[in-house]
């Protein structure tokens, strides 16, 4: 009986933390003002034409604008094997390192994703320990590394048939894998529909502290994606920002944070936000001084998205800043004598 009982209570602790909704006290992750390296080590090929690769002094410009953050989107997904145990091809694992120890050196948090591994939102089922034997190995990689510097984020933008309903039992595995190395890295997981700032509603996390809430804002889509190529359909050129209806959004959606948090106790930060180019540029620094003005304070910080290869912050062949964008989000800009 006593063995029995013994046994039972073995057991219990050893099975593994039932991944349930809780309400945790969490001090929110110090993601402040934030870029993403958007077109970069996520693309097909990093020297495609007219890309800018990344380099030192990329995180040096970043951390002298006065970023905090800076959000590294990577494709692991096409750079490891199909096939246990899913091994991550060591020259990307090589090219990663060195970017992300750039960015750590210059003093920028980094989030270091994973974007684009396209079976875990096709089929959750056979991505899910694909990207759990990926993540095994980028957590090893990286585990020296400091956890108030370095941060994980499982994967961008959940979206298909990758759902908040299977969101926890397909990510699990990755987050479990990158505790065995990783005890209290900080970790961030996006919820459904492209992580849209609906999917907070009912997104879950587990009952880990180290855990932390994202989301994407790209409202108005029909703004923000005007003239997008890779959208079908594309929304028409010409649509304007700071309509009344968008200015009445921005208070609904900020009123979405302020549940999302009072239900779980986390503050999420804005890991993507940002226009298009073929918005003009003065039309999209508008846009992200609404942003950062009106939600952003009610997260823990905000990603733009991106800054020099897509959306870009930085003209890379001019070399300087884009005019506006910096101050848009509360960072003092560069003076024209320092434009080069
Ligand atoms: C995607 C990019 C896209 C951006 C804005 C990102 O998450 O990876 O391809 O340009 O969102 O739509």
């Amino acid at each position: 009986m006593r063995k029995a009982a013994l046994l039972l209570m073995t057991l219990v602790q050893l099975a593994p933390t039932p991944l349930r909704a809780s309400v945790v006290q969490q001090v929110p992750l110090p993601v402040g003002k934030c870029v993403n390296t958007g077109n970069h080590l996520e693309t097909p090929s990093e020297d495609a034409n007219g890309q800018k690769r990344l380099e030192a002094a990329d995180f040096v410009r970043i951390r002298a604008a006065g970023f905090d953050t800076v959000r590294i989107p990577v494709d692991w997904y096409k750079h490891s094997a199909s096939a246990p145990p899913y091994r991550i091809e060591p020259k990307w694992l090589d090219r990663v390192d060195e970017v992300v120890r750039q960015a750590l050196a210059a003093h920028l948090h980094v989030i270091l994703d994973s974007h684009n591994f396209n079976l875990v939102h096709s089929n959750p089922a056979e991505g899910s320990p694909w990207l759990g034997e990926v993540w095994r190995q980028v957590a090893a990689h990286f585990a020296r590394q400091p956890t108030s510097q370095l941060w994980f984020e499982i994967e961008n933008e959940p979206h298909d048939k990758l759902t908040n309903a299977n969101l926890m039992a397909t990510l699990g595995p990755a987050l479990a894998a990158i505790r065995e190395s990783n005890p209290d890295r900080p970790v961030v997981i996006g919820g459904q529909n492209w992580s849209g700032i609906d999917s907070l509603a009912t997104l879950d996390l587990p009952d880990d502290p180290h855990v932390y809430a994202t989301f994407h804002y790209y409202e108005p889509f029909a703004f923000t994606h005007q003239g997008a190529g890779w959208v079908n359909p594309s929304p028409p050129l010409g649509r304007h920002y700071g309509l009344p209806e968008d200015k009445a959004r921005l208070i609904t959606d900020a009123a979405k944070v302020d549940a999302f948090v009072a239900r779980t106790g986390r503050v999420p930060f804005i890991g993507e936000s940002g226009a298009f180019e073929s918005v003009p540029l003065a039309e999209r620094a508008d846009y992200l001084r609404a942003i950062s003005t009106s939600l952003a304070p009610h997260t823990s910080g905000l990603c733009v998205w991106a800054y020099t290869n897509t959306f870009p912050m930085w003209d890379h062949v001019g070399g300087h800043w884009l005019p506006g964008m910096l101050e848009a989000i509360g960072l003092p800009g560069e003076k024209p004598s320092k434009s080069k």
